[in-house]
């Protein structure tokens, strides 16, 4: 019996078979590349694991579900360098576990929001974003000028530090009294205006106050 085009197309199990084992080929071609090139695991200059203070705001981040509006993902086109700054590199990700590439923009993209605005604004905008955007539909994150809780965080740093993130045991040791007398929004904010900084002259071209139209 010959595998022909015939046989192939009229046996369906066979055409199954071959078609997975085909994707399967072609998804591990290009997936394990990426798992050894040095751009895609080193992390680029500039860019440092999270101190305590960005990791437990980046935990509020998550926790808030900020993901479900905000990408962090720059994509390489004009619309978006000139809007945002610098395109998003896999280098800036390394020691985001997990990442917030986010797959919706309800509101704009925060890679490279850190330093756009002032850390009152932003503690404003999170309380009560009408207080600063008053076209704005984000949600009022109101509870958030409450203490942040430190514990668990060392044992946070340690699994992150199994899983690559280069934290030395007086980092990890301190990390607690790091917290000490923050607020959930002190510690979000830091982790806002951290975000892709690492990249020199990746401020973007048109920051500007509230309200300019930024949608
Ligand atoms: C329901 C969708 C939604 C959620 C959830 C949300 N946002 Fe927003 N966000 C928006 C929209 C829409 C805007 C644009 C209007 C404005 O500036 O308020 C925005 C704007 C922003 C800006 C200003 C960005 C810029 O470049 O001007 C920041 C910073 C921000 N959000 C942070 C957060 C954080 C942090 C969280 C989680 C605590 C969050 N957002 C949750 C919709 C959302």
């Amino acid at each position: 019996m010959k595998l022909n085009n015939e046989l192939i197309e009229k046996s369906v199990p066979l055409l199954v078979v071959l078609t997975f084992l085909v994707i399967s080929v072609g998804g591990l071609v290009e997936i394990v590349p990426l798992f050894f090139q040095h751009s895609t695991t080193q992390p680029v200059s500039g860019v440092k694991p999270y101190d305590p203070v960005r990791l437990a705001g980046r935990d509020i981040y998550v926790r808030e579900g900020c993901y479900v509006c905000h990408s962090q993902m720059i994509r390489p086109f004009r619309a978006e360098t000139e809007r945002y700054g610098h395109y998003s590199v896999a280098g800036e990700f390394v020691y985001d576990r997990p990442f917030q590439w986010g797959s919706r923009r309800i509101g704009p993209d925060l890679a490279r929001v850190g330093g756009r605005y002032s850390d009152s604004w932003q503690k404003a905008h999170l309380l009560n974003p009408r207080s600063v955007v008053p076209e704005s539909n984000m949600p009022a994150f109101s509870w958030l000028d409450r203490p942040v809780k430190a514990d668990g965080i060392e044992t946070r740093m340690e699994v992150l530090r199994t899983l690559g993130s280069p934290y030395t045991d007086e980092e990890i040791a301190g990390a607690g009294a790091a917290l000490t007398g923050k607020t959930e929004l002190d510690v979000l904010v830091a982790y806002l205006q951290g975000l892709g900084t690492a990249i020199p002259g990746s401020e973007p071209p048109l920051a500007g106050g509230a309200g300019d139209g930024r949608q």
